[in-house]
């Protein structure tokens, strides 16, 4: 079972990317299943539902979220009847929208959740009890589990990875737009990466144009920002799952750019 993770898709040029790279991930890896953090498709928040239909027609399986999941209000027609789109979990209880879901895709069942940091973001409830209560529900019907911990600190994403260890399939971090490289296989078989990136604009500052974020790290003023254009780059991860345990056998890191890019 081959699992592909696509990092947060940012704009109209995080859109064209996944359009034009997926077709040649698909055929070069093969993965069973695809999953896109859809957090901040729509011109850098939120997501539509026009968004979210392209996106699972060009072969993405489910859609995970972020502290941005409420910035388009056009998530609210329709987040209650796709179970595909899925939110933290830990959000506050009576919150629109599941915070997990289970994608069936070549013939398997994977069980995929979306979880909250809790450090330099929001207070919500604790992402580690909200895991505990959907494992304990969820748990014996997939054996393919599969984690997006939306997440700023570091430290309680690694947190998280060793707490789920040999409990699930994979726990792949979001949130930072920047990819990480400490993927690895935990002692107890569960694939980890701190922060899986971003797919969008390259020459901007996480996705947003230059000029808006120094003006505020410059001058401490408010400032707009608004989403860059330009070229583009795509982070992702390949995790490889063994088909008796749903634990993971190999990781890939997936990184380019619109200059280096070869469809294959
Ligand atoms: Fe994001
Ligand atoms: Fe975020």
């Amino acid at each position: 079972m081959k699992l592909l993770f696509i990092g947060d898709i940012v704009g109209s040029v995080g859109r064209k990317a996944v359009k034009d790279v997926l077709p040649g991930l698909k055929s070069k890896y093969r993965p069973d299943v695809i999953i896109a953090n859809g957090e901040n498709a729509a011109h850098g928040r939120g997501i539509t539902h026009q968004i979210a239909k392209d996106l699972f027609d060009w072969g993405v399986h489910a859609i995970t979220m972020g502290n941005h999941t409420w910035d388009n209000r056009d998530i609210f027609d329709f987040i209650d009847d796709e179970p595909r789109l899925i939110r933290p979990a830990n959000f506050p209880v009576g919150t629109p929208g599941n915070g997990y879901t289970t994608v069936k895709a070549a013939g398997k069942e994977i069980l995929v959740i979306n979880l909250q940091g809790r450090t330099f973001l929001p207070p919500l409830d604790c992402p580690f009890q909200t895991v505990d209560g959907i494992l304990e529900r969820m748990k014996s019907k997939s054996k393919y589990i599969f984690v997006d911990f939306h997440a700023e600190a570091t430290s309680e994403k690694i947190a998280m990875g060793w707490y789920l260890d040999g409990k699930v399939s994979a726990v792949v971090g979001t949130h930072t737009h920047v990819q990480s490289n400490d993927n690895r296989i935990l002692p107890g078989g569960t694939a980890y990466l701190t922060d899986v990136g971003m797919v969008g604009p390259r020459d901007g500052i996480l996705g947003m144009e230059r000029d808006g974020v120094m003006h505020r790290f410059l001058t401490q003023m408010p400032s707009r920002f608004i989403v860059d254009e330009g070229k583009w780059h795509f982070h992702a991860f390949l995790i490889e799952l063994d088909d008796q345990t749903g634990l993971a056998k190999s990781t890939r890191l997936i990184r380019t750019d619109e200059d280096n890019y070869i469809s294959e």
